[in-house]
């Protein structure tokens, strides 16, 4: 496998993009080496300017959950395309599309379309401070909320594989808004919201963390989270951009049986094309402007090619309940499989998953938080990762970073999987 024309297209892209890529995880600094500038895929797998083909466990960080060119979205983009790409003005297709995830996801009345996860979790916390007249906002170490100026405290995988603490351009009086306490600890929680009588808008959390590895929730932390939003008045945000479409077609909403009083999506939300949204009860989301005076607005939001793809992704999701069983089972056949692997070479693991979001950390201790999740072997997951690549099967390029799963993969794709894992042989 030669990567010499991703090689020379990455010095290219670095002399007019900073650092090559427009996102920087996918710089593979991380993992080092360079990384592939990929031409198309198609199902489970990648193709890069190489020609080479890649078993895809990053499915574009989520959205592609029924695999890469999934007819009934690349059908509803054809279609769309000969119609009109954009109009500024309202379409029956964000109607539709609202109404589409007001029925699959519990406890919302309404939504607001936007363009990335950043800019729905960037909303939701304006709306958020609006509803409660008060400034502060509690996040979790290693969470990521997207790349606005208050979240990017303690915020996960992009930050953590580049070691970076602090962020300049975020002003301290920005930054002094945003208190961070560790993920699945419901005591430190309590304390910042007693050292802050009033003044705490809202709790931002992923139910479950996508961006420290995959960490679940703690058995009752949701729920405790939950009663401490109720009894101080302050609103608690799911940020479902990653589980939300992908662990129920309600997302983790569904599956921990709790509901937030405001949920941001992306990602699966667009069906592989840029959209965000954020979503709550009437009562919250009316005081969105133009019915409310939060002002919040967006030149493509709601775009029709964006609404069609997204549209036609949720509706196979929500009329086949199978490829949730389907891509859950995957995931525990790999999960099961590696598990039996790494511990016949007597390599120390801990594989975190949940629904068809997995992560492999090469530790002897459980992974429950950022600061379990650092203190992996990130050397020993770095040459995993190239030997995995090196076989053909494309895994995410920082050890932060969850596995998505999808439809697409085969009994094959997942038997390899393992077979690039029992090859693997790690050097001090
Ligand atoms: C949980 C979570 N929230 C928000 C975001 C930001 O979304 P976007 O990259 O679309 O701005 C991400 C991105 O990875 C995410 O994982």
């Amino acid at each position: 496998m030669t990567n010499d024309k991703s090689i020379q297209l990455f010095e290219q892209a670095q002399k007019v993009i900073p650092g090559g890529v427009n996102s920087p995880v996918r710089a593979f600094k991380g993992v080092g080496g360079s990384p592939l500038f990929m031409n198309a895929a198609k199902g489970a797998y990648l193709f890069d300017e190489d020609g080479n083909k890649y078993i895809d466990y990053i499915n574009s960080w989520g959205p592609m959950i029924c695999g890469h060119s999934y007819e009934p979205v690349t059908e509803a983009l054809r279609d769309q395309v000969t119609k009109a790409l954009s109009f500024g003005a309202p379409t029956v297709l964000e109607t539709e599309m609202a109404t589409l995830i007001n029925k699959m996801v519990p406890g919302i009345d309404m939504v607001r379309m936007v363009n990335s996860g950043t800019e729905a979790c960037m909303s939701a916390l304006r709306l958020a401070r609006a509803v409660t007249g008060r400034n502060k906002l509690i996040k979790f170490e290693g969470c990521y909320h997207g790349h606005a100026d208050s979240f990017l405290v303690s915020a996960g995988s992009g930050l953590a594989t580049f070691n970076i603490q602090s962020v300049p351009g975020v002003t301290s009086a920005v930054a002094q808004d945003t208190l961070a306490c560790p993920y699945n600890d419901i005591d430190a929680v309590r304390q910042l919201v007693e050292q802050h009588p009033d003044q705490v808008a809202a709790i931002i959390i992923e139910p479950v963390a996508g961006n420290m590895g995959c960490v679940p929730p703690a058995p009752g932390f949701l729920e405790a989270l939950r009663e401490i939003c109720n009894v101080n008045g302050i609103l608690l945000i799911f940020d479902e951009v990653m589980t939300g479409f992908r662990l129920a077609p309600g997302g983790a909403q569904e599956v921990y049986n709790i509901n937030a009083d405001i949920l941001t999506f992306g990602k699966i939300i667009g069906g592989g094309l840029p959209v965000g949204a954020y979503a709550a009860r009437a009562e919250i989301m009316q005081q969105v402007a133009p019915s409310g005076k939060v002002y919040q607005a967006g030149t493509l939001s709601g775009n029709p090619l964006a609404m069609r793809a997204g549209f036609a992704l949720l509706s196979a999701l929500d009329q086949d309940p199978g490829i949730y069983e389907r891509i859950n089972e995957r995931t525990r056949y790999l999960h099961d499989g590696l598990a039996t692997v790494f511990s016949g070479k007597g390599i120390p693991v801990a594989i975190n998953r949940v629904g068809s979001m997995i992560s492999v950390h090469f530790t002897d201790k459980p992974v429950v938080d950022f600061n379990s999740s650092a203190a992996a072997d990130s050397k020993m997951f770095s040459q995993y990762f190239h030997h995995n690549l090196a076989m053909g099967v494309y895994l995410p390029p920082s050890a932060f970073e969850t596995w998505f799963i999808s439809d697409a993969l085969t009994q094959d794709d997942l038997d390899s999987t393992l077979e690039a894992a029992q090859s693997f042989s790690p050097t001090k």
